[in-house]
């Protein structure tokens, strides 16, 4: 059986790196699985300190922005992480399953927590035991994310193994990653070797899913590039990130390869191509952050899709949890 589970944190500033990398490719994933969960992780966000009323809105946020792309919340499990108690659980269990020192060579942390590690939250650390509770809590088989959590999958993987090893039985499975092409990383539009990121202070870097057309414009037009024409090869490429940025995100805005991007825009100005951008942006963002925009306001709709979400992971993940407690040696009810 084939089961999908994914996760987005809910920390505000939901940007086209989130709608190209992830969100878009669940709208599809959901066409060829029968089985997918899509999570908003809102246990995952308090690793970092977050304002309550911001967390409410951005979980509502990132839910509407999902039904918005197209995620049918009738076929699909939409729902967020707390309130579904299996997580929190079993990434307990996992505590005490990972070592020290798996978790010590996650690089994700080392840049979260940056120089002052003393101070991160002990969450922040065990971030990765969490992430691997959300998929295993359902037994999750195939995994959409992007490049910067493969190294998360593979201490699921780990985990999984260990689980199964220290208990003498073959219960979790092998999570499989799902990578999506390369034209789904988006990077800032101020820097093209650093990634779109939602932390980045300047709102310039990045086209967020509330952006109205006129700031999808002028954010495109005011992006970085460099003084040449755009290549006419994908060779002429390299060393230029600005270029194969935008190029990227043409390609993938447009479901086009990036060899007929080059072909088609391959000599144009930056000029004319930040143009033929932001109208393509406009025309496939628009309906998405309208739709987001009139869910946003129901919040009783929104609410309602996540608490029935909700229920039907929490009768998933049900029968699992028992059988985990039986394993370990837990009494249950
Ligand atoms: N850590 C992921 C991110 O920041 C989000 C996430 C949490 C996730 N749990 C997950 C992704 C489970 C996939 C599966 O992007």
């Amino acid at each position: 059986m084939r089961r999908i589970f994914s996760g987005v944190q809910p920390t505000g500033n939901l940007h086209l790196g989130n709608y190209l990398g992830a969100i878009r490719n669940w709208v599809h994933l959901q066409r060829d699985y029968e089985d997918c969960l899509f999570c908003v992780v809102d246990l995952h966000a308090i690793t970092v300190w977050q304002e309550p009323a911001a967390l409410r809105a951005s979980t509502r946020e990132v839910a509407a922005a999902m039904i918005a792309a197209g995620i049918d919340a009738e076929k699909s499990v939409i729902f967020n992480q707390s309130q579904v108690p299996a997580h929190a659980e079993l990434a307990w269990i996992f505590n005490c399953v990972a070592r020290m020192g798996w978790l010590s060579r996650m690089t994700q942390f080392k840049e979260k927590a940056g120089k002052n590690k003393e101070n991160a939250s002990v969450g922040l650390f065990a971030y990765p035991n969490l992430m691997a509770a959300d998929i295993l809590a359902y037994k999750g088989t195939h995994v959409p994310v992007g490049d910067d959590q493969k190294q998360h999958l593979e201490l699921a993987r780990d985990i999984a193994q260990k689980f199964n090893n220290d208990f003498g039985v073959d219960f979790f499975p092998v999570v499989e990653p799902l990578i999506f092409g390369a034209a789904t990383r988006v990077m800032s539009l101020r820097d093209g070797t650093k990634k779109m990121s939602k932390s980045d202070p300047s709102d310039q870097s990045r086209i967020t899913l509330t952006d109205d057309a006129d700031a999808i414009a002028r954010k495109v037009r005011k992006a970085k590039t460099d003084p040449d024409p755009l290549p006419t090869s994908k060779d002429g490429l390299e060393g230029r990130p600005e270029a194969a940025n935008l190029m990227g995100i043409y390609a993938a805005l447009a479901g086009q390869d990036l060899e007929q991007v080059i072909r088609d825009h391959g000599g144009h100005q930056f000029s004319r191509f930040k143009q033929d951008l932001a109208d393509l942006m406009v025309d496939r963002l628009q309906p998405i952050t309208a739709e987001m925009r009139r869910l946003t306001a129901d919040t009783a709709y929104i609410d309602g899709v996540l608490r029935r979400g909700a229920e039907k992971a929490r009768a998933l993940s049900a029968p699992i949890m028992a059988e985990v407690q039986d394993i370990v040696g837990f009494l249950r009810p």
